[in-house]
């Protein structure tokens, strides 16, 4: 069987990537539409040896046409669309914030929580890409150990904000003034932080301490969250400390680790954010038991963002959908809660 696939966002860095990994997965495409802003309506992009136009998403769009829907291209267009397309039959996989932790929307790391997938009423959300690379690491020392208390800050590349986070370090990188900002302070040979709110915490770490919490499905888990932008292009990397039950034997967890789905451990080197990039795993070294305490380790992760902190994420959801022979959604008739 073979599917009608649409890419909202498809000019984007997520979107360009998504393009890329349903071929290199070779997932059963009978049609691909690519959809994005009126700014690159009528380009178009080379794909399997064809030109595909893209075209505005516009309410011209056959919005139930598709089986499958592959949304990037933020919030406030995945709120508006991602229902018009859900309540006409298409499944939609939305990459932005704007549908997660929504109770009719699943949050789903198809290593983690594969089963919630199958609970979709048309709208299926794929986490926050810092979150995305924690759950996989985490899940197995949840199953080993259970887990009480997790400590994480995040070094995080520029183009987790998109092409703009790109555009703004290049330039400067370049000794230029940047038409575009990601933040109001220098990116270049600099650390700074995701937007802050009135409260202290960045919305980037309010995502990661709640979606944690929902993928795990451990409500009560204590996350605190320190959410850091580095000047790099590529992938995320997370310094962990972890809290666990009970005593933790690190080699059974490394041990572990090595054999989960979508992990790849190193012991005689560490992952960084230039081996990570263009993997579709995630990547953990830097096992350590945790001096003072017997219960808790430290570890580091590292993932590529843009592709399992994102595009290989949903496409990942869309092939155990197409498994099981419920891509397509049949639930028409039962719409997602619409904000
Ligand atoms: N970057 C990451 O690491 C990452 C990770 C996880 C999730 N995400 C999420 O994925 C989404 C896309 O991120 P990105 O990094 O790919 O951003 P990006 O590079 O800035 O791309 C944004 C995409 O959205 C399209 N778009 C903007 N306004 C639109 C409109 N009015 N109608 C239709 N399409 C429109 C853009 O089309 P034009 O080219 O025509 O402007 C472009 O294709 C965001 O919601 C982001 O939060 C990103």
């Amino acid at each position: 069987m073979s599917y009608r696939v649409a890419i909202v966002g498809a000019t984007g860095l997520v979107g360009r990537a998504m393009l890329d990994i349903l071929a290199e997965r070779q997932f059963p495409i009978a049609e691909l539409a690519l959809y994005a802003s009126a700014r690159s309506a009528g380009t178009t992009v080379q794909w399997q040896g064809a030109a595909l136009r893209v075209q505005e998403l516009s309410p011209a769009a056959p919005s139930g046409h598709y089986d499958l829907a592959l949304f990037s291209a933020g919030a406030a267009i995945s709120r508006t669309w991602a229902p018009i397309f859900a309540q006409q039959g298409t499944t939609v996989i939305d990459n932005s914030s704007a549908w997660r932790l929504m109770p009719d929307v699943p949050l789903v790391v198809p290593e983690v929580n594969a089963h919630r997938a199958l609970e979709h009423r048309g709208i299926i959300a794929n986490p926050n890409c810092s979150t995305i690379q924690l759950a996989v690491a985490l899940k197995p020392i949840v199953v080993l150990y259970g887990i009480e208390s997790v400590v994480v800050a995040t070094y995080q590349s520029v183009s987790g904000a998109g092409q703009r986070g790109l555009e703004q370090l290049a330039a400067e990188l370049d000794g230029n003034e940047p038409t575009v900002r990601i933040s109001h302070h220098p990116l270049a040979h600099n650390a700074v932080f995701h937007p802050l709110g009135p409260d202290g915490w960045s919305e980037e770490e309010r995502k990661v301490m709640t979606e944690l919490q929902w993928i795990l499905e451990l409500p009560s888990l204590a996350v605190v969250a320190t959410c850091v932008r580095l000047p790099f292009f590529r992938s995320h990397a997370e310094a962990v400390w972890v809290e666990c039950t009970r005593p933790v034997d690190i080699e059974q967890i490394a041990t572990t680790l090595a054999a989960s789905p979508g992990i790849q451990l190193l012991t005689d080197d560490y992952p960084t954010p230039r081996s990570a990039s263009g993997s579709d795993s995630v990547w953990v070294g830097r096992l350590r038991r945790d001096p003072n305490n017997d219960r808790a380790l430290a570890l580091w992760i590292v993932a590529d963002n843009i592709r399992k902190g994102a595009a290989t994420n949903a496409i990942q959801i869309a092939e155990l959908l197409a498994a099981q022979g419920i891509l397509r959604n049949s639930s028409s008739t039962v719409p997602v809660t619409v904000q």
